[in-house]
């Protein structure tokens, strides 16, 4: 039966769901969540077994073309990245143009969309071999315009990267070389990251990949619809939480050390104070990531030496937290970004650009749903709406309203 009829047989019934809490947008073969058991799957594979045994490029190419690759297909891939990760030197006039002050997700965003001047064919790309081209070309170019986000931030002579390295190591250099000085980084550090990006990599129809999906739905190209992506992680309900959680952590160690009090706060309903990096829309026993990052956490801090006080708040408020009856009848846990934070404070990594590594994981992500979406022809994403406005009113002229 087509929407038509069915509104007519109806009489124009609808549904209506606020945040689609219970509502599949679309039908999608790239990750599994099961919210009530804590599963997280890519493409059928555990997200704990990719995380101990794979890598953040196998993974994105897992996720984008639906199996683990090949040796030679995982060289071509590599090779073809290798080839795009060149960026346009006009970008850099319009990284110019910002304020030093601009946060990172702004310049990504607006970088990321800039991209599609200088590469009109990205645009309305309809055969896998153009969206192949599209997405290995914003796969290349995302790490480079991070770190010239971050980059610019601090003042610092904009770089390339160096294609013999491997990626997270190569995203490092970008971000921490000094003209006088080479950046090396640990080998905790890489493996740490490593693993933040393939757990941040997907996770089906959330806030931002929608974002992407509906906004690609409109056949805008992929660097388009990856921007509108960014946009949507940026706020602190999403991908924003990992940096409003080290800023809450800090505030309480700055305030002495007492968690109690932003617990209370947290439950106090005539507060809109919420304990970031707590709750998720999905997972309702433990969010799977968040246990795997907090002994990442704990390893990465024991391996570097580091004794960090803001940890013990963690643990503490956590502890506090799961055993208090508001977040227990509400199943509040830490989610994956509760946990993050701690680690890419450990690794070097500037609270601004927490959000920007978060964006560097989920790109695979955002491409991989943007294709599927696209080969399978889904139609605009064009929700209704239950209108609640005036009925007709007649027009009031200026003079006698
Ligand atoms: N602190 C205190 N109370 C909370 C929190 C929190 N962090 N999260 C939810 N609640 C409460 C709500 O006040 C509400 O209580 P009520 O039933 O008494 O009104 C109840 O729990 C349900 O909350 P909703 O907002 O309806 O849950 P929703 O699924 O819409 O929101 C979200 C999920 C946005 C993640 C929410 O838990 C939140 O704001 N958390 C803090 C921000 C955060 O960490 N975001 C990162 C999410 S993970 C990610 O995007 C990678």
């Amino acid at each position: 039966i087509d929407i038509s009829t069915l509104r007519a047989v109806t009489g124009g019934v609808t549904t209506i769901d606020a945040g689609f809490k219970n509502t599949s947008s679309c039908e999608s073969a790239i990750t599994f969540l099961d919210g009530e058991k804590g599963i997280l799957r890519y493409r059928g594979y555990s997200i704990e077994e990719l995380a101990k045994k794979s890598n953040f490029v196998e993974v994105s190419y897992l996720l984008i073309f639906g199996a683990l690759p090949t040796c030679d297909e995982l060289a071509k891939f590599k090779a073809d990245i290798r080839k795009q990760s060149l960026v346009d030197e006009d970008i850099k006039k319009i990284l110019d143009g910002f304020p030093k002050s601009a946060h990172p997700m702004g310049v990504l965003s607006a970088l990321t969309s800039a991209l599609t001047a200088f590469s009109p064919k990205s645009v309305d790309v309809d055969s896998p071999e153009e969206m192949y081209d599209a997405i290995v070309k914003i796969y290349a170019k995302l790490p480079v315009l991070a770190s010239w986000a971050y980059r610019k931030e601090e003042g610092l002579p904009l770089e390339y990267g160096d294609n013999s390295l491997g990626y997270v190591e190569n995203f490092l250099k970008m971000m921490f070389d000094l003209p006088n000085e080479v950046y090396k980084p640990n080998p905790v550090i890489i493996k740490a990251l490593d693993k933040l990006l393939i757990l941040h990599a997907d996770h089906e129809q959330n806030c931002s990949t929608s974002t992407v999906r509906i906004a690609g739905s409109s056949h805008a190209g992929l660097f388009a619809s990856i921007s509108a992506g960014i946009s949507a992680l940026w706020g602190r309900l999403h991908g924003g939480a990992n940096q409003a959680v080290i800023e809450m952590l800090e505030e309480i160690k700055e305030d002495g050390g007492g968690y109690e009090k932003y617990i209370a706060k947290a439950k106090d309903k005539n507060d809109p104070f919420r304990l970031m990096g707590f709750g998720h829309r999905v997972y309702k026993n433990f969010d799977p990531r968040a246990n795997i990052i907090k002994v990442a956490a704990e390893e990465v801090l024991a391996d570097l030496g580091i004794d960090d006080p803001v940890l013990d708040i963690a643990r503490g408020l956590s502890t506090v937290a799961l055993e208090d009856e508001y977040f227990k009848s509400r199943n509040l846990y830490p989610n994956v970004d509760f946990y993050s934070g701690i680690i890419y404070r450990a690794l070097g990594i500037p609270i601004p650009m927490f959000t920007v590594m978060f964006a560097l994981g989920r790109l695979p992500g955002w491409i991989a749903q943007w294709r599927e979406m696209r080969l399978r022809k889904e139609p605009i994403g064009r929700p209704r709406q239950l209108y609640i406005g005036a009925t007709g009113r007649p027009f009031i002229e200026k003079e006698e309203r």
